[in-house]
């Protein structure tokens, strides 16, 4: 059974709580735009693409259980209502672009559906729900797409291999979109084919998306994987263990530099040096047009305590190669000295240069003979 994040029908919004992964399941409900508000900022959801459509489903939920009052609303006044509430939302974290695409997507569907002749709250609600609803069945889409073209470009470029072996960073499956992945949707694709080797993970200190949330996908999907710590990468690729980095993107602006979890730039910049190829996945809904360079991605800067602390079930034993846990007590613990700074950026930029290519929905975006990339064209297939 494939993971769900994202458990969703009209009027009823369920997210698998990922602060509690690996070692429990638990859905909890968002009923309002305010539960989906601090559900992202707690990082309860994560990922950009899931974080756009949580954001934009919650408050599909919200407006679902004031359908009884909606004859108080005219169509402006529901409007000012979704309005405010969607530049709540967007407010939660700042660095993904899908949170403030979507709220742009929405808010243009219910200013055009607020000003037609004849339309009610009723009605401006239902374009809402619908538009918030396409968005949860467009991403499994679009990341089918992102996987096949990602999987089809490596192993043609990729001279002389039939199998590959990739490392990835952060977690970008299941649990970070609406399903099947964007970079570990490549991986997927790959394993699907027969065409992977194995799949390497790091842990993505400080917030462990990597040991946590990817291993336990790659473990739950039965795909050959390792884990590794972030200073590891360096090793091996020089022990040639590696054949491509594939990551995803929160914020892929117009000149292709692009932000993702911090310590990707340091993973692009290990592949150069190693000639491995170092690959983008993302749908056209982490695309900034409006941004050309990624020095103006905002990048948002989380609390100094996620850097010092370490949390999980405490070891009872060590049985073998596995740990018999206590998963009744999950125990923070301090892994630092106290007093001692700390700098906390959640994501960095890795400046076009490093990227071989962009994968999207549409297709692989590669660079021309002078070393740019044209996302601009993404609206037609460029593979
Ligand atoms: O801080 P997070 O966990 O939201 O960061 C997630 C990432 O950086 C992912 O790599 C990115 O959002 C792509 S998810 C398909």
């Amino acid at each position: 059974m494939s993971l769900e994040a994202i458990k969703y029908t009209r009027g009823e919004l369920r997210i698998l709580d990922q602060l509690k992964l690996p070692h429990e399941s638990i859905y909890v409900d968002i009923k309002t735009s305010k539960d989906g508000y601090y559900a992202i900022l707690n990082m309860v959801v994560r990922g950009a693409p899931a974080i756009a459509i949580v954001a934009a489903l919650s408050l599909a939920t919200e407006l679902e259980t004031l359908r009884g009052k909606l004859s108080e609303y005219t169509a402006r006044g529901i409007q000012d209502y979704i309005e405010k509430a969607l530049d709540y939302l967007n407010t939660s974290r700042p660095t993904a672009v899908n949170l403030s695409g979507a709220v742009t997507k929405l808010k243009a569907a219910v200013a055009k559906e607020a000003a037609r002749e004849g339309s009610t709250a009723q009605s401006v609600v239902d374009v809402y729900q619908g538009g918030a609803e396409d968005m949860l069945d467009a991403d499994v889409a679009d990341n089918r797409n992102i996987g096949n073209f990602g999987a089809e470009w490596l192993l043609k470029t990729i001279a002389g291999k039939e199998k590959i072996s990739v490392l990835t960073h952060c977690n970008t499956g299941s649990l970070a979109t609406a399903g099947y992945g964007t970079a570990l949707g490549i991986i997927r694709s790959l394993w699907s084919s027969r065409s992977l080797v194995h799949a390497f993970c790091t842990e993505t200190r400080p917030y462990n998306q990597g040991s946590r949330l990817t291993a336990y996908e790659l473990v739950h999907e039965g795909i050959p994987a390792t884990l590794i710590t972030d200073s590891m990468a360096a090793a091996i690729m020089q022990m040639k263990k590696v054949d491509a980095v594939v990551v995803g993107a929160d914020r892929v602006v117009a000149n292709g530099d692009t932000a993702n979890k911090v310590g990707t730039y340091q993973l692009a910049i290990l592949a150069k040096y190693h000639g491995i190829k170092f690959v983008v996945a993302a749908p056209t809904t982490s695309i900034d047009m409006k941004t050309a360079h990624g020095k103006d991605i905002h990048i948002e800067q989380r609390a100094w305590h996620e850097v010092v602390k370490i949390s999980g079930p405490r070891v009872d034993e060590i049985v073998g190669d596995r740990l018999a846990l206590d998963l009744k007590h999950i125990h923070t613990v301090n892994t630092a000295a106290p007093g001692i700074g700390v700098f906390n950026p959640s994501f960095d930029v890795t400046p076009a240069e490093l990227i071989d290519a962009i994968v999207t929905e549409k297709g692989v975006g590669l660079k021309d003979a002078e070393g740019k990339f044209h996302l601009d064209a993404l609206t037609t297939i460029l593979n």
